[in-house]
């Protein structure tokens, strides 16, 4: 709902039950409907007015994933919705175009609720990605198309494995990272397909399982274009055939489609660079069919792919002597220490530009998150990051045995109160606590 400047959303969590597979009933969870949530859709320099009723049967909060907020609005682990309560937050978009998203993160119980089916995705619009600027495809739901990716495993009768989401509790088949599933939902849907009409399609694309990675690419091996990442559009395409994505990852791509021709969107074995059997244990020799798009016979023609996509902001400079933090990925801990909700780990200065260095143990596979604000990789293992990385992201994968030196512009907000998070986005280590809190000051 609109009113002058404002965009207002009501968001009803609520259980239900639903046919995720053909023939069978699932319980879900879901917002506004009985799996996952809407898609929110609001343009820079808008308020945003949520009203989140949570109807749900314990308490959980909703966090906005790669927004740029304050810290009391943002719905990580302190600002907790009791069932039956409803949390009101609101903000003002600040930030370019992008395609972010909402989940739970209540502390240790993030990736059940996420599991069970609470997220959607939050489009922010601005004036580069108006469709004279760009031209890219921006028609939602005809060639400007969401993809919520996630990995589920299934009960004979339905129901979802919820066992392994919250815990590392063992048991056959849970790697190192939680339960993977063995099927694949896109939106909600298995075994989907998508009709196309349009000689591009805009496909954003969210990683929203809770520790499966992805290597997205074509049957036919056809490039692609990578044209935005989390937090916002690259400076220009970056043509592609294969896209690995962490969980929590964003990408956005433009694909071409020919005339009548079935074009099999696959995951193939993406590299985790973990040696065996843990590679195998967390998904590294798993292919999976994602989605087909099937073209009509004629096809609307497309504006071309424009060369240059934005004045970028240009990956952020870091001043001389800045601040740099260095943080290891271990178990999951982050420098030793599991996430406590009343120890803050860094103080930081308002709108400093820090440089934080995440670096992996050899065995785990870990990501890093960080909320409140948007980074650019300056160095992947050690190198200048490859031309997939260059973009502003939110979350990234921090590599086995191996170091990734992020430039991370602290937001303005200051509150000494309210804590941010980072944290690897492989939910069960989250839950587990490879979370730290930081303030601004
Ligand atoms: Cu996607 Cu801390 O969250
Ligand atoms: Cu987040
Ligand atoms: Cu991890």
């Amino acid at each position: 709902r609109r009113s002058g400047g404002d965009r207002l959303f009501e968001l009803t969590a609520r259980p239900g039950s639903t046919e995720l597979l053909p023939g069978k009933q699932t319980p879900t969870w879901g917002i506004n409907g009985p799996f996952l949530a809407p898609t929110l859709r609001a343009r820079r320099g808008e308020t945003v007015r949520v009203a989140y009723d949570n109807r749900l049967p314990e308490a959980t909060t909703l966090h906005w994933h790669g927004m740029h907020l304050p810290a009391v609005m943002d719905g990580g682990p302190h600002q907790t919705v009791q069932p039956g309560a409803v949390w009101k937050p609101h903000w003002k978009i600040e930030q370019p175009a992008a395609t972010l998203w909402y989940h739970p993160h209540p502390h240790g119980a993030t990736a059940e609720h996420v599991t069970r089916g609470i997220a959607g995705l939050f489009l922010v619009d601005d004036e580069q990605d108006a469709e004279e600027r760009t031209g890219l495809p921006r028609d939602y739901g005809v060639d400007d198309i969401p993809l919520i990716v996630q990995d589920r495993s299934f009960a004979d009768d339905g129901t979802m494995e919820l066992r392994g989401a919250s815990t590392l509790e063992s048991f056959a088949g849970v790697g190192s990272v939680g339960v993977l599933g063995d099927t694949i939902l896109v939106n909600g849907v298995h075994d989907p397909h998508l009709k196309v009409t349009t000689t591009l399609v805009r496909l954003r694309v969210l990683n929203a399982s809770n520790a499966r990675v992805y290597n997205f690419g074509f049957t036919d091996n056809r490039e692609f274009h990578l044209v935005a990442q989390e937090n916002g559009l690259l400076e220009r395409p970056v043509p592609l055939r294969r896209l690995q994505l962490m969980a929590a990852e964003r990408a956005e791509i433009v694909v071409r489609m020919e005339p009548g021709r079935t074009a099999l969107l696959r995951s193939f074995p993406p590299d985790l660079g973990l040696g065996f059997p843990t590679d195998r244990m967390d998904g590294g020799q798993d292919t999976f069919d994602i989605l087909q798009l099937r073209p009509a016979r004629k096809l609307t023609r497309s504006q071309p792919l424009p060369e240059r996509l934005r004045d970028v902001p240009r990956p952020v400079e870091v001043p001389k002597g800045a601040t740099v933090r260095r943080f290891r990925m271990n178990g999951t801990q982050i420098n030793g220490k599991a996430m406590e909700m009343a120890r803050v780990d860094v103080v930081a200065p308002a709108e400093a530009v820090e440089v934080w260095e995440f670096t992996g143990s050899s065995d785990g596979m870990h990501s890093i998150h960080v909320h409140g604000t948007g980074f650019n990789v300056l160095e992947y293992r050690g190198r200048k990051p490859p031309a997939r990385l260059r973009g502003q992201k939110d979350t990234v994968h921090v590599p086995a045995g191996g170091t990734v030196r992020l430039a991370v512009p602290l937001p303005r907000w200051v509150d000494t109160e309210y804590p941010y998070m980072y944290h690897c986005h492989v939910l069960t280590h989250e839950d587990q606590g490879m979370m730290g809190q930081f303030t601004i000051a």
